[in-house]
């Protein structure tokens, strides 16, 4: 499908917002792999989890180009639209941090919220006055959260599970979600909005349960585990997201919702432990070992939610799309990532980022 996509279609112009992010970046190198022909700009306003070295080999490309702004300045959203005659509109731009959004909701609001409104805004006065063409397409990167929590016998979230948003950034883009779907239905805007379950893989910041782990145990500093540690979460590795995006943005409905999740439900304290047991494996010395020693169960975040779980079944059916990897590869692939790129990930831990990390882990 993929390969009849690619003798197809026509070149299209895309906008791809939070390109700099850790998924955004990976869609950017995934869409400039596999459509070559296409115009790629990038919105990202660089935000702490914005990184151009996410963009390494990229850069020298002619039809790439990079714009550090915001999604709230609706002056640059126009002229963008308009001097790069963009068709689709790819969204991740978003802070997207649970523990960063107790601390201090306000960003969340302003990015996830307004951000999303100001580029809708935008888009319709653009698609409009385009004559609203048939082909243009306003894809929505959301999150599984927005479903709220599972107990442990619950059936998956599918996309008819009423929203129930339990932190400021999952209320965040619950708002940004219903916003989208409000702009198909009063003006006929083609929407696409997808609810992802959790990501792993390469370009991860470390403020994130995988790579904070990986980083601890190559520091031998405390694994701190939430709680008790039997929280639930459904891994996706990141490539397999972004080829969900890709056959939604092709194949999709517009006005739709798609559930993507990679089947693959892990106890966090499991997932630390697969992950200590992976290190030991692939990495050439640790400072402590056995690296399990290190696992410390601190104060639980706030409002945990229990479990999340995604039913995929409409992706599945409808487009046609299932995940190539498993947890076991996906992960090996990961720590690997992080054992061959620590020059892309100490820098990131900055004095900012300490004093973050001081704030949120004070009982380790
Ligand atoms: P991230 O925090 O790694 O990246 C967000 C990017 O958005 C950064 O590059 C940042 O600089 C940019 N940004 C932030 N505010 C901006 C603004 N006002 N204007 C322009 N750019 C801005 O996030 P991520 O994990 O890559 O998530 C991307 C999207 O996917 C988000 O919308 C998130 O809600 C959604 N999502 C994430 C996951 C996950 O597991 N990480 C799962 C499902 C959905
Ligand atoms: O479900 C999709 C969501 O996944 C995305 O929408 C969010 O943007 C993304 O950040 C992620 O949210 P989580 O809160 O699930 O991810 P995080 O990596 O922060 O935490 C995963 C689990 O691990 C969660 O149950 C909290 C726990 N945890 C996390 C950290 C950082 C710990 O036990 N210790 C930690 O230090």
């Amino acid at each position: 499908m993929v390969e009849q996509q690619r003798l197809t279609r026509e070149p299209r112009k895309i906008l791809i917002t939070g390109g700099a992010g850790f998924i955004g970046s990976n869609f950017v190198h995934h869409w400039c792999d596999r459509y070559p022909g296409d115009r790629v700009v990038v919105l990202d306003a660089l935000t702490y989890a914005g990184n151009r070295k996410n963009l390494a080999g990229l850069e020298g490309r002619a039809n790439l180009r990079f714009v550090q702004g915001d999604i709230c300045d609706r002056p640059l959203i126009d002229a963008l639209l308009q001097e790069e005659a963009i068709d689709v509109v790819a969204h991740f731009a978003a802070e997207s941090h649970v523990d960063r959004s107790i601390l201090g909701p306000d960003a969340f609001v302003r990015t996830n919220v307004i951000g999303t409104f100001t580029l809708l805004e935008a888009f319709r006065q653009y698609w409009n006055a385009s004559d609203q063409p048939a082909h243009y397409r306003f894809h929505h990167v959301s999150t599984d959260e927005v479903y709220g929590s599972l107990g442990a016998d619950d059936p998956a979230f599918s996309e008819t599970t009423p929203y129930a948003p339990n932190s400021p950034y999952s209320a965040s883009k619950a708002g940004s979600d219903h916003l989208v779907r409000a702009y198909h239905h009063t003006y006929g805007l083609p929407t696409l909005v997808t609810n992802c379950s959790n990501n792993y893989g390469p370009y991860h910041f470390p403020e994130k349960l995988i790579p904070l782990m990986c980083i601890n145990i190559l520091m031998g500093k405390p694994l701190p585990v939430y709680g008790d540690g039997q929280n639930v979460r459904d891994w996706l590795y990141v490539g397999d997201h972004c080829s969900a995006l890709d056959a939604v943005i092709h194949r999709g409905r517009p006005g739709e919702m798609y559930n993507i999740g990679g089947n693959n439900e892990v106890k966090n304290i499991d997932l630390v432990n697969k992950l200590c047991d992976l290190m030991e494996e692939l990495a050439p010395e640790l400072p402590v070992r056995p690296c399990h020693q290190l696992i410390t169960f601190v104060k639980d975040r706030p409002g945990h939610d229990r479990r999340y779980a995604i039913n995929a079944t409409k992706l599945k059916t409808e487009i046609g799309w299932t995940p190539a990897e498993t947890v076991e590869s996906g992960l090996r692939k990961t720590v690997q990532w992080y054992l061959s790129n620590q020059d892309w990930w100490q820098p990131l831990l900055s004095p900012e980022y300490q004093a973050y990390y001081k704030q949120v882990y004070t009982s380790v």
